[in-house]
């Protein structure tokens, strides 16, 4: 099956063509970055209107990369959710008049769900079961997955996400949207013990996040400073941040496979692009002997190929779509009760 997967749930325009499982022929990822960023932050309405701009052109990129005409295309994929209401609309409503236009049918497919597969992407594949760290700038979330369909949330934040609390940091050190690539680009000069920033772990067998009180921490030091008239140490301050977000998502990740008896782990979401996270999980992973699985970067961040594959495994279980299926802001993967 020829499979083109579209991803516009937030401020990327992403299309993917894709064979089966098989083989990735084409993952372009058109990015609002320079359109949010004097906002210091996503505008929904902006987003929508640049999805609307750009998701013809992309999906012909595609295409053309991918050396396939649309009327060649076998099965349609689209996110329906979570994420900004009118972002999801613009793919999803161009996915289903793709889908009568075509005469193919289409599914819809959880964002959360596109991250647990993006691993899949990468020659070395996870075995089943393995636990999955998602941290995005929407989500922080340990996943017990048992097969693509099969996903059990065991914790998730309580406050505010990991790139989220990345990103709001990054804004207070006057550092431009998104803060997580400026954040771990200062903090590869500054000393992550520089400043002992608050780890939270919300009781000792905990594997939910906080890292409100870690931003209100950077924040306190911040003013501090300034009254007192010193010069902010950008980058000692980046680094102890990122070692506080690191160590508690690196331990919990860990504790979470150690209750569930399991030995492979998944990193997946932006915040999987961090170097010091990637780095320290696999340190701890090999100090437990278990096995981990980490999505090149370019999967890490939002895209339309791990939305092309979490499609597939949903078409084969469950079939098509209905034409007349909506968006949701709230992924059903995390209203579980953990
Ligand atoms: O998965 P994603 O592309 O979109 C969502 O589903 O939210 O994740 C975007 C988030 C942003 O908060 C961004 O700051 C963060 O991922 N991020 C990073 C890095 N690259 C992107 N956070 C930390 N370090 C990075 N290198
Ligand atoms: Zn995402």
């Amino acid at each position: 099956m020829n499979i083109l997967a579209i991803e516009s749930s937030c401020d990327e325009t992403a299309a993917a063509v894709m064979i089966d499982d098989k083989r990735l022929l084409a993952n372009v990822v058109d990015s609002q970055i320079v359109i949010h960023r004097p906002f210091g932050g996503v505008v929904p309405e902006l987003a929508s209107r640049h999805h609307l701009r750009n998701i013809y052109p992309v999906v012909t990129e595609a295409c053309r990369i991918a050396k396939l005409e649309l009327g060649e295309i076998d099965l349609l994929a689209v996110t329906k959710g979570p994420g900004l209401i009118g972002s999801l609309l613009v793919g999803l409503n161009f996915i289903k008049s793709l889908s009568m236009v075509l005469n193919v049918p289409f599914v819809g497919v959880d964002h959360m769900a596109g991250h647990l597969n993006s691993p899949f992407l990468s020659a070395s594949k996870p075995s089943f079961p393995f636990i999955a760290l998602v941290a995005s700038g929407g989500h922080s979330s340990l996943f017990l997955v048992r097969d693509h369909d099969e996903v059990r949330l065991l914790g998730r934040t309580r406050d505010d996400a990991a790139g989220e609390a990345f990103d709001k940091v990054a804004k207070l050190l006057g550092l431009p949207y998104p803060g997580g690539p400026e954040i771990s680009r200062e903090a590869g000069e500054g000393n992550p013990e520089a400043i002992p920033f608050p780890r939270s772990w919300l009781g000792p067998d905990s594997v939910d996040f906080s890292f409100s009180g870690l931003k209100t921490a950077v924040a306190n030091h911040v003013n501090k400073e300034r009254q007192q008239g010193r010069r902010l140490a950008i980058a000692d301050i980046c680094a102890s941040f990122q070692a506080a977000v690191v160590e508690v998502l690196t331990e919990k990740a860990i504790l979470a496979a150690r209750q569930q008896g399991i030995s492979n782990l998944v990193l997946a979401g932006g915040v999987a692009a961090n170097p010091s996270l990637r780095q320290q999980l696999a340190l701890r992973c090999q100090a437990e002997g278990m096995q981990l699985h980490m999505p090149e970067l370019e999967f890490c961040t939002d895209n339309g190929a791990m939305i092309a594959l979490a499609g597939y495994h949903h078409f084969l279980k469950e079939g098509p779509s209905p034409l007349e299926m909506d968006v949701y802001s709230r992924s059903p993967l995390l209203s579980q009760a953990v």
